[in-house]
């Protein structure tokens, strides 16, 4: 098919997420390899992004691909009742890489059914209703999930769920206030926090469910004993801490969950993406082994056609495997303090760079009108002027792929970028900051 016909096909019948539907011009992808992609020009971009956070291995992995043909070769499907080989792999492999107190998996298709499950069986487990979340979280846009998200991709959604309760989240940069240290920002989050929940009436509250690390909401790194502060409130009032580790599991922060950098023990674990890497969808809930025995004489009530799909359960032993085997957490340890380093220098070199954040190989630049007063280029939830559109059509301009949040830009290349592969596109970035900083 030409371009031309594979774009018209997509803007005629094919409903865009998150977009006003006319005038887009999405590229055209006619190959992927690695950390890049080709149009049918031939015109090379590289994923920045790892597409939505998910191709964590880059594209055309063979052991992927070489696994879900074995697989799609023995059988494609069958039902959740049935033993099957893969499903059973995987998740053994998954609790194997899990704190000892975890014991078993419910599979999803994806990142949003992961949370609506893993409140499910917090709400069972507990006996109570309410659930508490971050303002600044994406959590996923089906009902329940997209309840628990905070920002504005919760708003078509309202009126919420009763017992749906946000809290306010560490976004140490954004506060009026200068925090002497971590310590002082985190006495202060964890207090706020502690009193939110005495005022929600604690037997009520089944889990709190957070990001690890913020994801597209700003890659919010959380100060040092803030994530151990919220498994101290769950613990005083047997709360369900629930890790949202959709886009930061499997490797994506230089541990394999971003939950081991702070050395706390959830009660559940919702992921996706990284699992399988997007070459066939998956997701699950992982739970405590406490939760699992709570349902050996219960009805565990939740169910999917495709819990545990044996070509996505394929994919995933096969992806995981690889990301282990490969020693793909020292690259991105590596990588990820150049990236650091590299940002850190923008911040100092441009003026409408406000802040970066950057932990593995996820970052976030944060963009401002002006440095002293933090004003960002675009309000929240609001970007009238496309100014965004813009700034990342600069990026596009020199094959640069990414998406931007609000008034961030976001950076998540694969977890098998090189050194020189990283220099090379962080150059691209410096060149399009340089251009923006021109507009202010
Ligand atoms: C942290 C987080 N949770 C949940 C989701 C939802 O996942 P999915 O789009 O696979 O439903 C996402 C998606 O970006 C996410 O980033």
């Amino acid at each position: 098919m030409s371009e031309e016909s594979i774009r018209a096909n997509h803007t005629a019948y094919n409903m865009q997420s998150w977009s006003k539907q006319k005038g887009l011009n999405p590229v055209v992808v006619e190959k992927a390899e690695g950390i890049y992609l080709w149009d049918p020009s031939g015109k090379r971009y590289t994923d920045m992004s790892s597409q939505l956070v998910n191709m964590n291995l880059g594209h055309g992995n063979k052991a992927i691909v070489e696994a879900i043909k074995a697989q799609a070769d023995r059988y494609c499907y069958i039902s959740p009742s049935y033993a099957s080989e893969p499903r059973g792999e995987l998740a053994k492999l998954l609790v194997s890489l899990l704190p000892d107190t975890f014991g078993k998996i419910f599979f999803t298709n994806a990142g949003a059914d992961a949370n609506e499950n893993a409140i499910k069986i917090a709400r069972m487990f507990t006996g109570r209703n309410k659930v508490l979340s971050r303002y600044r979280s994406y959590h996923g846009s089906s009902f329940g999930a997209g309840n628990l998200t905070g920002e504005p991709r919760r708003y078509a959604l309202e009126p919420g769920i009763p017992g749906f309760i946000h809290f306010f989240d560490p976004y140490v940069y954004r506060e009026p206030v200068n925090f002497a240290s971590d310590k002082e920002a985190v006495d202060y989050y964890i207090h706020k926090l502690r009193e939110q929940v005495l005022y929600e009436n604690p037997p009520t509250i089944a889990a709190i469910v957070l990001e690890t690390v913020t994801g597209s909401n700003g890659v919010l790194i959380p100060p040092e004993g803030y994530i151990q502060g919220v498994r101290k409130i769950c613990d005083e009032f047997g709360i369900m801490m629930i890790c949202d580790e959709v886009m930061m599991g499997f490797g994506r922060t230089g541990k394999m969950f971003a939950f081991e950098h702070w050395g706390v023990k959830p009660d559940l674990i919702s992921f996706a993406k990284g699992v399988t890497c997007g070459y066939i969808q998956l997701g699950g809930v992982a739970v405590s082994s406490k939760i699992a025995a709570y349902f050996d004489d219960r009805l565990l009530s939740c169910g999917l056609t495709y819990s545990g799909h044996p070509l996505a359960c394929a994919a995933g032993i096969a992806g995981v495997t690889y990301l282990i085997e490969n020693k793909l957490l020292d690259n991105v340890q590596e990588r990820g303090a150049e990236l650091k380093q590299i940002l850190n220098g923008f911040k100092e070199q441009y003026k409408v760079v406000g802040d970066v954040r950057a932990i593995g190989l996820m970052s976030a630049v944060e963009l401002v009108r002006d440095k002293k007063t933090k004003e960002p280029v675009v309000s929240y939830g609001q970007d009238p002027e496309g100014t965004m559109k813009k700034i990342n059509g600069e990026l596009v301009k020199r094959g640069f792929m990414t998406y931007t949040h609000e008034n961030m830009i976001l950076v998540a290349p694969p977890l098998i970028i090189t050194k020189d592969q990283l220099a090379e596109e962080l150059s691209k970035l410096g060149e399009a900051l340089a251009v923006v900083d021109s507009w202010y």
